[in-house]
């Protein structure tokens, strides 16, 4: 399990300038005990997933994606545009994240505009980077230049596809909203990509190795290369990240995404994630635990005995 080494006071300090997030209720005696806890959203954009989580008040967001919306059924821009109207609906007020499908910057900032029109709450997704996968040649700064484009408006952004934490630093610096570090994507690709003739952690980190142009672009630390294991590299991007904005106080928040199980949950708040967006089978599986039940099924046995 990724252990991240002792909070800082910046740490401390940063979480005094970020929102209350639990609100304490009008005469009610108790303070809600955690105001400033971390938020779970739910990654997903499908309503039946959604709903019964926003009606217990166990999620205060959602985000979506192309891939989600896809998903849920979306076969035009007209029907996926439906779906988020309506999640945005259903959400109100709490944030939904919603993602540009357009490559080129005047083109994605009307299109900003777009889903901006579709709630109050929606957020503008923009993609990090310049896209050079299905933009050969295009500008590399493109998603920042949206971003700041759209904070000179008073428009949310939520940085989406941060792999590494000066993408996050420059996102920020951009004025974006949120940042989305994809921790689950980064152990899925090393496990995937990794030459296990080389050193640990070698496809994405390529250090001693000359002209590993693709290597260096998508390296995000030298955690793995360093001894890290690769199942905790996605947790410690999001530590880098959560340390850089508490070095410099930034209130930009962490949103963690790409959760695959209960442990990298954990893992996210172990080192400092602001929000956790879970799918909705992830979240199925983190309220109970093989001893609770045990454990119940004892105590119910027991109670028996005062039931006549
Ligand atoms: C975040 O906002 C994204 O929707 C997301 O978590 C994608 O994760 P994936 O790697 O499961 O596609």
């Amino acid at each position: 399990m990724f252990m991240p080494s002792i909070n800082s006071s910046a740490l401390f300090a940063r979480k005094n300038i970020m929102p209350v997030i639990n609100a304490d209720k009008p005469g009610n005696n108790l303070r809600h005990p955690a105001s400033k806890g971390a938020r779970i959203f739910c990654d997903s954009a499908v309503r039946a997933d959604i709903e019964p989580l926003l009606k217990a008040g166990l999620i205060h967001g959602i985000t979506t994606n192309p891939t989600l919306l896809k998903k849920s059924g979306a076969k035009s821009w007209d029907e996926a545009k439906g779906i988020m109207k309506d999640l945005c609906a259903l959400l109100n007020p709490f944030p939904v994240s919603l993602e540009l499908t357009e490559l080129t910057e005047e083109k994605m900032v009307a299109q900003a505009s777009e889903l901006g029109a579709l709630g109050t709450n929606a957020v503008i997704k923009v993609p990090a980077g310049g896209y050079p996968a299905v933009v050969p040649g295009g500008d590399p700064f493109t998603g920042f230049k949206v971003i700041r484009r759209l904070w000179e408006k008073g428009i949310k952004t939520n940085v989406t596809l941060i792999f590494n934490t000066t993408q996050a630093f420059w996102a920020a610096n951009a004025g974006a909203t949120y940042i989305s570090p994809f921790l689950g994507r980064v152990p899925d690709y090393i496990n995937k990509n990794d030459d296990p003739a080389k050193a640990a952690g070698n496809s994405l980190y390529s250090i001693g190795e000359k002209g590993v142009v693709a290597g260096d672009r998508v390296a995000n630390s030298e955690y793995v290369a360093a001894g890290g294991a690769i199942k905790d590299s996605g947790a410690r991007l999001i530590f880098e990240i959560a340390t850089v904005f508490a070095n410099y106080q930034i209130t930009t928040e962490i949103l963690a995404a790409s959760i695959r199980n209960p442990v990298q949950l954990t893992e996210c708040l172990l080192a400092g994630a602001d929000i956790l967006t879970v799918p909705a089978n992830v979240l199925q599986t983190v309220a109970d635990h093989p001893l609770s039940d045990e454990g119940m099924k004892g105590f119910l046995a027991d109670s028996k005995a005062f039931s006549t």
